[in-house]
């Protein structure tokens, strides 16, 4: 068995993964009413809730479990990329309670946990039958947008990214403009419903473009102009029209690269997964493109999808029985590492 933290942005989540994968506890904490004042994720702020809440879910989440510390034999920790001080508070306490308990831990990178969520299990979810590497992984999320082919635990080829803001960010900074709140994702995708697609024509960022990267930031710009030119009212009558033309033009990019990457790579099996793929439209529309080509789609239910700590578990198993353990002197960095992705 095996515990795993997950600090890396505003979530603070624990989980004990049995073996096999099998999800015995995950307990996590929201901070969004600590940030929601701010409109945003404040860092401090975020550190300090993680260190308020840390131990005590490792303690809910043992007893949730109903294991003790000598059924531990390992620790998983996200080391990056993310907020420092937010990673450092999970580090300082996987690396603390390693030393205390005499059980190595080892780092994981986060968009690594979210590429392996889709094989988690529990009494309720499990990869659909035939899922499995080598896979293509959509990770989208408030800080990534990352096209993967999964070719076996620990080898990831990165496809495309992002070459300026994430999915998820600009679903927030968009609802931030319509003044719908924070977090905006999931306000926009509620806004849309009954919305026109079609009603304002939205950029595609690098739809057409070679390559698999991505790009939000015109799109931003793009709606931000279409809202400086309406009122107040009219703001508010279109909100529909306005959600679903720009929540389209999000998950029109997606799925095309999506599908572009499973056509190059031959790709039968696909995982789309973080914050973002709890939006409706991703599901139903991914959902569908699989359908048309013959694909083994896993979308893993939202609880494994946002920020949490079973993935983080996952990976780490898989690394701890590839016999690696990271040293004490590990620091937590705000990006990935060059290694950590081959080459597509
Ligand atoms: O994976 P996650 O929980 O944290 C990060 O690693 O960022 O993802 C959070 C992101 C936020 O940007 C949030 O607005 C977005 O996921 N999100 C959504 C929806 N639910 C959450 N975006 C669009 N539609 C949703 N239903
Ligand atoms: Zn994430």
């Amino acid at each position: 068995m095996i515990l795993a933290i997950e600090t890396s942005c505003d979530d603070t989540s624990v989980s004990i993964l049995r073996d096999d994968a099998f999800v015995l506890a995950l307990i996590s904490a929201n901070q969004d009413d600590s940030h929601r004042p701010f409109g945003g994720v404040v860092p401090e702020v975020a550190s300090r809730r993680h260190t308020e809440n840390l131990l005590p879910l490792i303690e809910k989440a043992l007893s949730e479990a109903q294991v003790s510390w000598k059924d531990i034999k390992g620790i998983a920790v996200t080391s990056r990329p993310g907020l420092i001080g937010s990673l450092l508070v999970g580090m300082v306490t996987a690396k603390t309670l390693s030393l205390v308990h005499g059980v190595p831990f080892v780092a994981v990178n986060h968009i690594e946990g979210h590429l392996l969520a889709a094989l988690l299990k529990d009494a309720a979810y499990g990869p659909p039958q035939g899922f499995d590497f080598p896979y293509l992984g959509l990770a989208v999320s408030g800080g990534h947008t990352h096209l993967f082919h999964c070719e076996a635990p620990g080898k990831y080829h990165l496809l495309g990214q992002t070459v300026d803001d994430a999915a998820g960010e600009a679903f927030d900074k968009f609802a931030k403009m319509m003044g719908l709140g924070f977090p905006g994702g999931v306000a926009v995708d509620r806004g849309a419903v009954n919305g026109n697609i079609s009603a304002y024509k939205f950029p595609r960022g690098l739809m057409h473009e070679d390559g698999l990267n991505f790009s939000f930031s015109g799109l931003k710009t793009a709606a931000l102009r279409q809202l400086e030119s309406m009122t107040t009212e009219e703001k508010e009558k279109h909100k529909a029209d306005l959600c679903a033309s720009y929540q389209e033009a999000i998950v029109d990019v997606l799925v095309e690269k999506l599908q572009r990457a499973a056509g190059t790579y031959k790709l039968k099996n696909w995982t789309v997964t973080g914050g973002v793929s709890a939006n409706s439209r991703l599901r139903a529309k991914t959902a569908e493109a699989a359908h048309k080509r013959g694909a083994n789609l896993a979308l893993p239910p939202l609880r494994y999808c946002t920020d949490n700590a079973a993935m983080i578990g996952i990976a780490g198993q898989y690394k701890l029985k590839a016999g690696m353990h990271s040293p004490q002197d590990l620091s937590p960095s705000a990006s990935s590492l060059p290694t950590d992705w081959l080459k597509p």
